[in-house]
């Protein structure tokens, strides 16, 4: 079995983490883990039962009742609650506005982070992208990276991704959602978004999608050189 090789990219939304962790283990030959899968659909889970999305008394027995887990079979693998596929269901906006306050309770934090140190260990060669990735669930990974991003073009990409999938959005709205999720993300006291110290810091303001995947694969490279998948 090829030893554990463990990535994580950590950053704020609309860095273009998503899409670069995902072309990046395409790239090394590895599997890849979107963890702010995780925190949506536990947001799904409070919006369908009416749940407190800030009560771990209302939000612990959803995630015990639940199983929030991946199909591995799906390229990238596809988030489900209970074996249904939850993509569409986690990806709306009532979720967007509930995530963050869900994701800033410890209890959940602390669900989340043993859920996916368990992925780790089925799928030891990962690509682990999220906001705590390299600062508290794998502070020992081989290679930690951080993405950040004007907030201007944060929001300019998210909104794009959006319409993309055919949605009508307010760009306004958008830009005032990614800036409300940063600070509470940022300032929460489990977990916060930061730079894990070590982590290598990539500017990807002016860089489009194939550029930072160059820049992250080339890291890796540097460092693990061989226990990846050669150069294609
Ligand atoms: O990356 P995303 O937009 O799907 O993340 C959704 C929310 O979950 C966002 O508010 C940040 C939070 N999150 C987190 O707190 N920790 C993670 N490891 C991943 C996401």
């Amino acid at each position: 079995m090829a030893p554990r090789l463990i990535v994580t990219i950590d950053g704020p939304a609309g860095t273009g983490k998503s899409a670069a962790s995902h072309m990046l283990a395409e790239r090394l030959g590895i599997d890849c883990l979107d963890t702010g899968a995780m925190y949506r659909c536990v947001s799904v889970l409070a919006l369908r039962t009416g749940a407190d999305p800030s009560d771990p008394r209302d939000l612990m027995p959803l995630i015990e009742a639940h199983a929030i887990d991946f199909d591995w079979t799906a390229d990238p693998p596809v988030v489900r609650i209970d074996s249904v596929p939850a993509e569409q269901d986690i990806r709306t906006a009532d979720v967007g506005r509930t995530v963050s306050i869900v994701a800033a309770v410890p209890e959940v934090r602390k669900a989340m982070v043993q859920a996916q140190r368990d992925i780790a260990a089925e799928h030891p060669r990962l690509v682990s992208e999220g906001r705590d990735q390299g600062s508290v669930v794998f502070p020992d990974a081989d290679v930690r990276f951080f993405l950040t991003a004007e907030p201007a073009v944060r929001a300019r990409r998210r909104v794009a991704q959006l319409e993309a999938r055919g949605w009508a959005v307010d760009a306004a709205a958008i830009r005032s959602e990614i800036e409300g999720r940063d600070a509470i993300d940022s300032t929460r006291t489990v977990g916060p978004l930061v730079c894990p110290e070590g982590a290598i810091e990539i500017d990807t303001t002016s860089l489009d999608l194939g550029e930072v995947v160059d820049a992250l694969e080339r890291e890796v490279r540097n460092r693990v050189g061989k226990a990846v998948a050669p150069p294609c």
